[in-house]
C-alpha cells in the first residue's frame, strides 16, 4: 500500500489518453499530470532535444514525492526511456513495451500497422519489441506529423473534413498493406480513434498506447503491493507549460469533465 501520487507526462493533450484509463482502472490513485504545451510537438525534434525536454519534465514531476511515473508519450518512450530509467530512481513505465506486447498478442495475420511520430518511427523501437515477441510478424510504419498539431487544436472529431482528409491519406498505406492490427503509437492518436476506426473498418484492431501503459502501471502496482487503498477517489492535478485556457477546454472535452480553474501553468525551463 502506497499513498503517494503517480506522475504522468506528455508533450500536450496526448497523455490524457493514459490518464483517462488510469482513472477507470485505478480510481483511488492521485495523479499529477504535466503537458508540455509550450514545446509541443516533440515528435519532429532530434533525440537530443527530446531527451532534454524529457529530463525537465521528469525533474518537474519528481519535485513531488511520487511512487511511479508513466511516460505517456510515445516519442519520449521510444527515444529516451532507458536513459531516464538509469537517471531516476523510481519505477518508470513507457508505452512501447506494453503496446508492442498487446499488438503481438492480438494480431492474427502478423501484419501490424504502426502510426506514430517521425521520431518514434525513426527509432525502430516498436519493431524491435514486436520482433522479440512475435518473430515473423511484419510491421508497417508510417509517420503522421500533422496529427498532433490538429489534435492540439481540437480538430479530432468525426465529421471534421480536415482531419478526415489527412487521416485518409496517412492510412492509405495501412489499408494497402492489409494490416489486421494498427498500433496508435503516439498517445495523441487515440483521440482520433473514431476517425481512424471509420477509415480502417471493423476488422482492424486498434491498439491504444495510452491504455496499454495504464494497464502496465496497474500490473506493476498490484505486483509490488503499491496500490492506494484509501476509501475515497483520488485527485488529479493538471500542469501545463503554456497558457491554461485551450488545454482546459480540450482536456475537459476529452475527459468529459469541467476542468475550469483546475489547470496550473508552470515554467518548465526552471527544471
Ligand atoms: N503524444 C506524444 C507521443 O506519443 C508526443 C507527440 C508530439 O509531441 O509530437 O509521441
Amino acid at each position: 500500500m502506497d499513498h503517494r501520487p503517480i506522475g504522468v507526462f506528455d508533450s500536450g493533450l496526448g497523455g490524457l489518453t493514459a490518464v483517462r484509463e488510469l482513472m477507470q482502472l485505478l480510481p483511488r490513485e492521485d495523479i499529477i499530470y504535466f503537458g508540455d504545451t509550450a514545446r509541443v510537438p516533440y515528435g519532429v525534434r532530434s533525440p537530443e532535444t527530446i531527451l532534454k525536454f524529457a529530463r525537465q519534465d521528469m525533474n518537474f514531476l519528481c519535485s513531488y514525492d511520487l511512487k511511479a511515473v508513466v511516460i505517456a508519450c510515445g516519442t519520449v518512450s521510444t527515444t529516451s526511456l532507458s536513459t531516464l530509467r538509469r537517471e531516476y530512481h523510481l519505477p518508470i513505465i513507457g508505452v512501447v513495451e506494453p503496446t508492442a506486447a498487446q499488438a503481438a498478442r492480438v494480431t492474427r495475420s502478423g501484419r501490424i500497422g504502426l502510426i506514430a511520430t517521425a521520431a518514434s518511427i525513426r527509432s525502430g523501437a516498436y519493431e524491435k519489441k514486436i520482433a522479440a515477441r512475435r518473430p515473423g510478424a511484419t510491421v508497417y510504419g508510417k509517420a503522421c506529423p500533422l496529427f498532433v498539431p490538429l489534435v492540439e487544436n481540437g480538430r479530432f472529431q468525426m465529421g471534421d473534413p480536415v482531419i478526415e482528409t489527412i487521416a485518409r491519406e496517412y492510412l492509405q498505406s495501412m489499408q494497402e498493406a492489409d494490416v489486421d492490427t494498427l498500433i496508435l503509437g503516439c498517445t495523441h492518436y487515440p483521440l482520433l480513434s473514431d476517425v481512424i476506426r471509420h477509415i480502417m473498418g471493423p476488422d482492424v484492431t486498434l491498439i491504444n498506447s495510452g491504455r496499454e501503459a495504464a494497464r502496465a502501471l496497474q500490473a506493476l502496482l498490484v505486483s509490488s503491493d503499491r496500490l492506494n487503498e484509501s476509501q475515497s477517489n483520488g485527485d488529479t492535478s493538471y500542469f501545463v507549460s503554456d497558457t491554461v485556457d485551450g488545454f482546459e477546454e480540450m482536456a475537459g472535452l476529452f475527459l468529459r469533465s469541467n476542468l475550469k480553474g483546475m489547470v496550473q501553468q508552470i515554467n518548465i525551463e526552471k527544471y
